[in-house]
């Protein structure tokens, strides 16, 4: 693939290549491209605050397969998908990363690459989530269902919290070593750090949504 046929893609805001093709969220999360607080930079300057060829990135967006399934159009659509596939999975990710990360850290307490500190990470980011969870579905969302507006206040709000989550998954990979269990790690711990990295995954790709889709309809 020549530069001049990636150069249109590389031109386009993350955060919009992020909306027109679902699945390239996958593609940023691998290349660390910020793709649900900092979408708003085009693709070929993320990529290089990252030091990553930007041809790289593209050809893998390239290469993904098309079908991948969009968003919901309708936003009481896509409020109801936000729940079910986000708030709702959370709740109980979260219990179950703190259970197998208190386990861990209590069973290997002696070994270097002892994650500690994870299970009370893992619980302040719960409790400030579920704030979040209870702001966003007793407040703005109901409000986005009556089709109240302008909303930029509460939007504001919800934006900035975005970017202490982001800031605390920093910490959460920070923990587990980018996801990455030692060498000879027990099936436990290689549940939690597997479990960690579709925590992170899971809310960026649901700050995403947010931030790029949601939000900008009540701009
Ligand atoms: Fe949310
Ligand atoms: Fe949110």
């Amino acid at each position: 693939m020549t530069t001049t046929t990636l150069a249109p893609l590389a031109r386009l805001t993350v955060r919009d290549i992020a909306v027109g093709r679902p699945g390239s969220t996958a593609v940023f999360r691998r290349f660390k491209i910020d793709y649900c607080c900092g979408g708003g930079a085009t693709l070929e300057t993320a990529a290089a605050k990252r030091g990553v060829a930007v041809d790289a990135i593209v050809e893998a967006i390239e290469a993904l397969a098309p079908g991948t399934t969009k968003p919901p159009a309708d936003t009481n659509a896509l409020i109801d998908h936000l729940l079910e596939r986000y708030h709702d999975v959370h709740r109980w990710q979260f219990p179950e990363a703190i259970r197998l990360a208190t386990r861990v850290e209590a069973v290997h307490r002696d070994h270097p690459a002892c994650p500690t500190g994870l299970s009370q990470h893992l619980a302040h980011m719960f409790d400030e989530l579920e704030a979040h969870h209870q702001k966003e579905e007793m407040g703005l969302f109901p409000m986005m269902r009556r089709g109240q507006s302008p909303l930029s206040g509460p939007i504001a709000c919800m934006t900035h919290e975005h970017e202490d989550v982001v800031e605390q998954l920093h910490g959460l990979a920070r923990l587990t070593n980018d996801f990455t269990p030692p060498d000879g790690a027990c099936n436990t711990w290689r549940a939690l750090y597997a479990l960690c990295a579709e925590i992170d995954a899971d809310l960026r790709d649901h700050m995403h949504l947010e931030n790029n889709d949601l939000f900008r309809r009540f701009g």
